[in-house]
């Protein structure tokens, strides 16, 4: 592979190219339309998104942050948690989960997940459960379905609240329900990277519960909820118009992108075979994997990297430091122990997994890591 060729991590271009002229032909319609927020655009894409998701309400916003946060604030608004209330989450994720949870004055407690699901299981929940512990937010991490009829169980026989942290997984199912319709509620993430990316910041919340969803729309638009009339001390955490308008054009093709990003996975699976690399495999298939990212773990990491780099292969961390050693969390968290995240994020890497990633450059990645 000479610099010109090089396989990239992502290939946000490539992607989004599939999807002209339309793509540019929405966008300028949306130009054209002169409405940007709060339009046509995005109460269409709400409606597609909750037949997508198989629910009764989306709520279109600004980003998965926002849309974690919302989900807490309004229930908190509705007293079903209170300030200080205790949070469970996996402790490996990404820190946009820690910190929605933190934004809201209520205290997220790290759970230690397994190799190879990189999941929390129900056991490990449930040891961290106290009288303050009011919920979970489950992170389908790399695209992989975290929710299991044993934690399901748990949640509900001590009342606890089931948010789903769906930016990863967008797409992904459980028996056939699709991820973000499992719990009370759930935070989607529209990142330009995932699974269906728009083109800059954007996410949504979906919920069958009507109450929180009404909430959650008033607090998202300044705590409107009705002419002049601001309920709640709100923010603004609305989708743009012309974000709306991009995930219209794409969503129809996420199953087949999913599915071939699926494909992808198990060509790394069937025939990457490295003493030094451990393989994310799916014990059981009854947990459904959009791939997101395919992660492996190998202790050699830095040499890994170096080497695939200079063959022309581009790979990423994720993530290199996990939130509760983050300096942000230095008086809450830094100090414990969580040796599983830890070791995760000390060997964990990212192979290039997208899909318009050719059968020939994944077939040379897999050459190229065996020779390692
Ligand atoms: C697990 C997880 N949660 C939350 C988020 C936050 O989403 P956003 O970047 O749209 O705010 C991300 C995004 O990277 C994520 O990976």
């Amino acid at each position: 592979m000479t610099p010109t060729n090089r396989i990239k991590f992502q290939d946000l271009q490539a992607l989004n190219d599939r999807f002209e002229p339309l793509l540019s032909q929405r966008i300028l319609e949306v130009i054209q339309s002169g409405q940007y927020v709060v339009g046509e655009q995005i109460r269409e894409f709400e409606k597609e998104f909750c037949a997508f998701t198989g629910i009764g309400h989306t709520i279109g916003v600004s980003n998965g942050t926002n849309a974690l946060e919302l989900i807490l604030r309004a229930y908190l608004e509705m007293g079903r948690i209170q300030k200080n209330d205790e949070i469970l989450v996996p402790a490996n994720t990404f820190i946009a989960t820690f910190l929605a949870i933190v934004s809201q004055g209520l205290v997220p407690v790290p759970i230690d997940p397994e190799i190879p699901s990189f999941l929390p299981t129900a056991d490990a929940l449930e040891k961290k459960i106290t009288p303050k512990t009011k919920g979970l937010v489950m992170v389908h991490l790399y695209g992989r379905t975290a929710y299991s009829r044993d934690i399901a169980a748990l949640l509900d026989s001590k009342g606890m609240l089931l948010i789903e942290d769906n930016a990863q997984a967008v797409g992904s199912q459980f028996e056939g329900r699709k991820t973000g319709s499992l719990g009370g509620a759930a935070a989607h993430s529209f990142f330009p990277t995932k699974n269906l990316g728009a083109l800059g910041d954007a996410g949504a919340v979906t919920t069958d519960d009507q109450e929180l969803a009404t909430i959650i729309r008033a607090l998202a638009h300044y705590g409107r909820t009705g002419s002049h009339c601001y309920t709640y001390a709100g923010t603004n955490y609305r989708m743009a118009e012309i974000q709306a308008a991009a995930l219209r054009v794409k969503l129809p093709h996420l199953d087949q992108d999913n599915n071939r990003r699926m494909a992808l996975a198990n060509t790394y699976l069937r025939n990457i075979s490295h003493p030094d690399i451990l393989l994310p495999k799916p014990e059981n298939l009854a947990f459904h994997h959009t791939w997101h990212l395919f992660t492996i773990l190998t202790k050699k990491r830095q040499h890994l990297v170096s080497y695939l780099d200079r063959k022309g292969i581009e790979t990423a961390i994720h993530y290199a430091t996990p939130p509760h050693r983050q300096p942000a969390f230095r008086n809450s968290m830094r100090h414990r122990s969580l040796p599983v995240t830890e070791k995760i994020h000390r060997e964990t890497l990212s192979l290039p997994l997208y899909p318009t990633l050719s059968d020939k450059n994944i077939r040379y990645i897999i050459d190229t890591v065996n020779g390692w």
